[in-house]
């Protein structure tokens, strides 16, 4: 049993707030960076599952009173999206941009931004979060959420275990009756408890880039100032095949270390060697953190698995 997390944050026997306790604002709704059309680059598949999400907000009037769906439907009109997938392939990127694009601000929620130490008021926390963004009409984007939306525990022996349940329940009541846009995201959304997988409206699952993708996330970061050391478009060819297997996270890292090195040497060019050497970098240090936790002994490894750490 893990509960990542949330776990040493509640402290049993605190179990009231102080009478003078300020309600404190959980998050602030910001205005978004970026939008979709402009920052992300995503295959064909996620823009179409994206354009339908998008669909179910613009015709919301069309499809649930003039096509008449609210009468079967009464309580359709908020909006779940999940994304899963491997990190650095711009689930958290493309969260901000949805917002960006539908105009709306964001607030973004990390479980510590809910936690209390006091019995009861965790709920009370997540209640007071969807009014907010209701308030606000800001798009709730609950980022790392497989520790929010874990498996419920069914043996429950502890005052602590019994405020994770009654946090998770309160958190599907009020995505049942939301009327707004939520939005989750995961690495790891095998861990989310199936009474949460149903209340999703749209899972949107990421993936590594393609060529297609790798090439034109290179193509926006080689910025029109940057001096190359050849033609444009064989250095974002070279760029696109050396980088086969990475996110776009790990190309975003790779121009971070490449330009400091084109900067260093007296041409003040980039090269496609300044590149190769930064994905050669990344790389090797994928390699270095796998060939580390593989020379855990064994049985600490399965200790670590008894214990629930790995
Ligand atoms: N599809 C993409 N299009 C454009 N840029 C991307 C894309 N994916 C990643 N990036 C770049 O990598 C950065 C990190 O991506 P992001 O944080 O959105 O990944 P993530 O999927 O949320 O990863 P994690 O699972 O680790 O949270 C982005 O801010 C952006 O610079
Ligand atoms: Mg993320």
């Amino acid at each position: 049993m893990s509960l990542g997390r949330i776990r040493p944050q509640f402290t049993q026997g605190l179990d009231k707030p102080p009478a003078n306790e300020e309600k404190k604002a959980f998050t602030s709704a910001v205005t978004p960076r970026f939008t979709l059309e402009g920052d992300v680059t995503l295959t064909a598949q996620v823009i179409a599952q994206l354009d339908e999400a998008r669909a179910k907000i613009d015709y919301f009037h069309k499809i649930y009173v003039e096509w008449g769906f609210a009468a079967v439907d009464p309580v359709g009109n908020g909006i779940v999206l999940n994304f899963f997938g491997p990190p650095g392939t711009g689930k958290t990127l493309t969260a901000e941009a949805l917002a960006g694009s539908l105009q709306r601000n964001i607030m973004t929620v990390s479980i510590a931004d809910l936690e209390s130490k006091f019995m009861g008021e965790t709920s009370k926390n997540i209640a007071a979060l969807f009014r907010q963004a209701t308030d606000e009409n800001a798009v709730l984007f609950f980022d790392e959420a497989d520790t929010l939306l874990g498996k419920r525990l069914s043996s429950v022996t502890q005052g602590i275990d019994n405020e994770v349940n009654a946090m998770r329940s309160t958190l599907l009541i009020e995505l049942e009756k939301h009327t707004g846009i939520v939005i989750f995201a995961t690495n790891f959304v095998k861990n989310y408890d199936s009474a949460f997988l149903s209340r999703i409206t749209h899972h949107i699952g990421f993936t590594l880039p393609g060529d297609d993708e790798r090439f034109r996330i290179w193509a926006k970061l080689f910025v029109a100032a940057i001096p190359l050391a050849e033609a444009r478009e064989t250095m974002l060819e070279q760029a696109t095949s050396l980088s086969e297997g990475l996110s776009g996270r790990d190309i975003r890292n790779a121009m971070r270390l490449a330009l400091p090195k084109a900067v260093l040497e007296s041409e003040q060019q980039l090269t496609l060697e300044h590149i190769e050497s930064a994905l050669t970098q990344i790389r090797d240090a994928y390699g270095a953190i796998s060939d580390a936790s593989s020379s855990i002994p064994p049985h600490i490894n399965t200790a670590k698995k008894m214990l629930g750490l790995s």
